[in-house]
């Protein structure tokens, strides 16, 4: 076996991560909630699965992030984790699980890390949430930020336009990357900000920044895996690639079975004992 292909079978973790910003080694990370796709996503070689708190709009049907519970990101948590056996897995603290206080913050973080056996926690904000992150990272609970746009504040935002285009927000966010480096944090997504400010940031700091919406100038991309696989056909934003058209995959498959079925072409006698 090669050295290459040993290191890329090598399990992912938080230190790897900042290795490969070192080394200039762009970071892939997808969305996964259920076994079945977690065990597809890991097995193709992603480095990181986010267990996104984007399941309540992908795997539960509601408009926002925010109705999604703790109880429910442990239990999609629990699943990819019986299916990640490279990847790091980061699983989303909910709207609600951590914005009270940093007492609030730690036992939600404890609870995904006791419960479902993942590697690390996200939390959306900067400065706000300081005091939770530095709790979370101090009971040695591996924190990634995320700053930019950031969904679970989309009442305060009121649009899911692209964010920190004025110089004031772009200020912000410079100073809100420096001290999440600062608090502990080992990497930090940018979401939908303009691609010379994400540069900029992945400049400024030695922890990875995963950008969605934020250019190619950053050190690894995440997309929802719903929307890359063309399963949420709704959904088509500018930085948004698709990589396949499962969904028009899936109709014609259905419509072939219902056809089949109506027509008794299902089952044949090959496929019946
Ligand atoms: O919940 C999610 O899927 C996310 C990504 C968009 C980064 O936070």
């Amino acid at each position: 076996m090669s050295t290459n292909t040993q290191d890329n079978q090598r399990k992912v973790t938080t230190r790897r991560l900042i290795e490969m910003k070192q080394r200039g080694e762009k970071i892939s990370m997808l969305t996964a909630y259920d076994y079945t796709s977690a065990k597809i996503v890991d097995q193709a070689g992603m480095d990181v699965i986010l267990v996104g708190d984007s399941a309540s709009n992908v795997m539960a049907g509601n408009v926002t992030t925010l109705p999604i519970t703790l109880d429910q990101m442990i239990y999609h948590a629990k699943s990819v984790m019986k299916a990640a056996k490279r990847a790091l897995v980061v699983v989303d603290l909910p709207f609600g699980s951590y914005q009270g206080d940093s007492k609030e913050a730690l036992a939600s973080a404890i609870r995904i890390m006791k419960e479902s056996h993942a590697e690390a926690v996200k939390m959306e904000g900067g400065a706000e949430i300081a005091e939770s992150v530095s709790r979370v990272i101090s009971a040695g609970i591996p924190v990634m930020g995320h700053l930019g746009l950031t969904p679970q504040s989309i009442n305060k935002f009121g649009t899911y336009n692209v964010r920190a285009r004025e110089e004031a927000e772009a200020q912000k966010l410079k100073e809100d990357a420096k001290l999440l480096e600062e608090l502990g944090c080992f990497a930090i997504v940018i979401e939908k900000v303009p691609a010379k400010l994400a540069a900029e940031v992945a400049a400024s700091v030695n922890i990875p920044i995963i950008g969605i919406g934020a250019g190619g100038g950053v050190d690894g991309q995440v997309l929802v895996m719903h929307d890359m696989l063309g399963l949420n056909q709704g959904f088509s934003p500018r930085f948004l690639r698709r990589y396949a058209n499962l969904g028009e995959i899936m109709d014609e498959a259905l419509k072939q079975y219902i056809a089949d079925v109506k027509s008794s072409d299902f089952p044949s006698e090959a496929e019946s004992y």
